[in-house]
């Protein structure tokens, strides 16, 4: 399986701190943002990774991250050159996945749990994950049935179905390129994440997993300081980079 770093977008509801760096570089208690999702996919037993990065601060990220040799990884990098949507990615990385199965998480997202087992046990289709928050409505969302079989998934509703978001880790086998070309852009403009999700549930090949421990997608100055609290007092011993 190879793996996707998401780390492109413009990260304007973090103004000013993202006038003169990447969001995902910027410091979570001690280190870069992007090296605790780069953890959750190494853990994982993931080497071959595609890091998806904006034009204005890939110098930054050949700085930071180089060849990947210093992780025990390879890395290679591909410009979104504007932010389209998160299933952009996967028409991006078609060449660099060459129909292997792929984990893609967002930069921005940091994760307590550890989804070896999630990952390493995969075997098709698509396989994602969900979480309880108060704030459903600032993410995707999933509702599941009184048997946990999933009922429907929407991007950020009005008036959310259920309290379940959808965090910023995707598992998908090698369809997912040519599903990803299918997609139309949303109102807003963007190829939507979601409407992968959705391609794989009619087909009856969705798996949607709950786990455990904290998730924060550090987008905001609150869930950035969230972030840093819980990378101070929970994920220093987990980090293997
Ligand atoms: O964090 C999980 C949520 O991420 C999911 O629940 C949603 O379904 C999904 O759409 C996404 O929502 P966000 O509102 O967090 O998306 P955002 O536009 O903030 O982008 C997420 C990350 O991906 C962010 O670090 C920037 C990066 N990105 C975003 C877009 C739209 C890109 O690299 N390229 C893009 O085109």
């Amino acid at each position: 399986m190879k793996g996707i770093i998401l780390s492109g977008g413009s990260g304007t509801r973090l103004n000013p701190l993202t006038k003169m760096t990447s969001k995902q570089l910027l410091p979570i208690y001690n280190r870069p943002m992007i090296y605790y999702p780069l953890n959750t996919l190494l853990k994982a037993g993931i080497k071959d990774i595609l890091i998806i990065i904006a034009p204005e601060h890939a110098g930054n990220y050949l700085n930071l991250l180089g060849s990947g040799r210093e992780f025990g990884a390879r890395f290679t990098y591909e410009i979104q050159d504007e932010p389209r949507g998160l299933a952009e990615a996967f028409i991006i990385a078609e060449s660099f996945l060459d129909n292997e199965d792929v984990a893609m998480i967002l930069g921005d997202n940091i994760f307590e749990n550890d989804f070896s087992e999630d990952i390493k046990s995969f075997e098709k289709g698509g396989r994602i994950f969900a979480k309880k928050v108060s704030d459903p409505e600032r993410f995707g969302v999933v509702e599941f049935d009184e048997n946990k079989k999933v009922i429907s998934i929407e991007e950020k509703p009005e008036n959310p179905k259920s309290n379940h978001a959808i965090p910023g880790l995707y598992v998908f086998d090698n369809r997912v390129s040519k599903i990803a070309k299918q997609v139309e852009p949303s109102e807003r403009g963007e190829l939507e994440i979601t409407e992968i999700h959705n391609a794989y549930l009619k087909m009856g090949e969705l798996d949607v997993r709950t786990f455990d421990g904290d998730w924060v997608d550090a987008g905001t100055f609150d869930s950035l300081l969230k972030a840093q609290i819980i990378a101070k007092e929970k994920l220093q011993g987990g980090l293997i980079v």
